[in-house]
């Protein structure tokens, strides 16, 4: 007999097979038992008949605490009902290992328990329905890049520069030096671009922000292409077409678990480029009509600003042009005006906030010397980086999409800790 795995079940309608299960749930009367299986690829409904299996089969299947471990065997039978298509007329059951209180239960938990409990939780139907879009997201972002010809790059963890502003870096010692930890590629992956081309990135970064807001995570993975030859208006292009093409890959490929996390997938099936795009000057004047008189010109928005910004449209928006106060050292100024740089943030539909943060770069020589000095960065340590303006600069662009605020968005949860398998959080390193 075959072990096989849940999500292989359509191949095998009418065999006896075996699979390794934990039990989710049970229910059942003095006569029939009905337990939900999970098996890391899917879940299915046991059905196990006192009258097929015998009284000892039965017993056993109707004592199998929550969590145990289980090899069951039985029938694979189509199931209209469900939206898995199929279940399992259970012959046999044999228990691995019993679980003794499982702690979470079908009840209700509070946050803060489930949190403590992460690596349990991960377990449940939705966190296990996040995991698989999250992973499709992972799969459609390197099918992406790779269709485009970009090389995959991977810049260091440990690092001495701070792209992102040196106010929430977190500092640790290399030996005789200090380091920190990254809190974006984007440099090496601009001097990655000098050399092959087209290149993305795909690793954890790290921000010290003493932020605790449903978009906040202290460690998140971020997506960096960087592209040589390309500026600012291509590249919003190019960060359209991903994000359709990991939004269309999700909705195609994990129809199963969009349903089960209640995502409304008409709002995600509009997504297609085009998207939209909003001068933060006409940002501002919006929302000053929509009555926000607590933002300035020259001001960064803020959560409500940004979602008030995303609901004037069902597709995710760019504000391009943001003032050259509020954004990195290394922007291209607008040609024409020296008080907005050549940028763009992504901002998500229902109130997910920036997923994508990008600009053109500098490449004059000169200009960047200056702009480090401005931001009071130690030029020692981006001599190297000097280096990428000083020796054939060309036009280059690139962006950062956040992976976890895009699985928020996409699988519809309402936090970003529910993303990532173990999130850092601010105050929060355990598990
Ligand atoms: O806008 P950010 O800070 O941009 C950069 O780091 C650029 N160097 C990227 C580049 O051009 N190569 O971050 C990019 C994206 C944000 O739009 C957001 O999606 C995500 O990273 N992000 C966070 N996600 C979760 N928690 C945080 N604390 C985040 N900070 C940024
Ligand atoms: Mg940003």
């Amino acid at each position: 007999m075959k072990t096989i795995m849940i999500h292989e079940m359509a191949d095998h309608v009418g065999e006896t097979v075996r699979i390794g299960a934990w039990l989710a749930n049970k229910r059942s009367s003095g006569k029939i038992a009905f337990l939900q299986l999970r098996d890391g690829s899917g879940f299915v409904q046991g059905v196990v008949v006192k009258e097929v299996v015998g009284e000892d089969i039965f017993k056993t299947a109707r004592g199998i605490s929550q969590e145990s471990s289980l090899y069951i065997t039985g029938e694979v039978v189509v199931d209209e009902r469900s939206s898995f298509g199929y279940e399992l007329q259970v012959s046999d059951v044999e228990i691995i290992r019993e679980a003794v209180d499982y702690p979470i239960t079908p009840k209700n938990h509070g946050t803060e328990f489930l949190m403590d409990n992460r690596h349990l939780w991960l377990r449940s139907r939705k966190q296990h329905a996040v995991m698989k879009v999250r992973d499709e997201i992972i799969r459609a972002t390197y099918e992406f890049f790779h269709m485009n010809g970009f090389v995959k790059v991977d810049p260091p963890i440990l690092t001495g520069s701070s792209p992102e502003g040196t106010s929430d870096l977190f500092e640790t010692n290399y030996f005789d030096e200090k380091a920190y930890l990254s809190q974006s590629g984007q440099l090496y992956m601009e001097a990655a671009a000098m050399a092959l081309g087209k290149v993305f990135s795909f690793g954890p970064t790290f921000r010290a922000e003493k932020s605790s807001t449903r978009r906040h995570l202290i460690e998140f993975w971020m997506i960096e292409p960087e592209m040589a030859f390309v500026e600012h208006a291509e590249s919003l292009e190019v960060q359209e077409q991903f994000v359709t093409h990991i939004v269309q890959s999700v909705l195609e490929n994990c129809s199963l678990e969009l349903e089960r996390l209640g995502r409304d997938v008409s709002k995600l099936e509009k997504i297609q480029a085009p998207f939209p795009r909003i001068s933060y000057d006409d940002a501002i004047e919006f929302l000053h009509e929509k009555g926000f008189d607590d933002i300035q010109w020259g001001d960064d928005f803020g959560a409500p600003h940004e979602t008030a910004i995303a609901e004037s449209y069902d597709m995710p928006v760019f504000i391009t042009h943001y003032p050259i106060g509020i954004k990195p050292f290394y922007m291209q100024p607008h040609p024409d005006r020296d008080d907005v740089v050549l940028c763009a943030d992504l901002i998500a539909p229902e109130g997910y906030g920036e997923i994508i943060g990008g600009s053109e770069r500098i490449y004059d020589y000169e200009l960047m010397k200056q702009r480090i000095k401005e931001h009071n960065l130690d030029e020692e340590a981006y001599k190297w980086y000097l280096d990428l303006s000083k020796y054939g600069a060309v036009p280059h662009s690139g962006f950062g999409l956040g992976l976890e605020r895009t699985v928020a968005w996409i699988s519809g949860v309402e936090h970003v800790r529910e993303t990532n398998p173990f999130p850092r959080l601010l105050n929060r390193l355990y598990p």
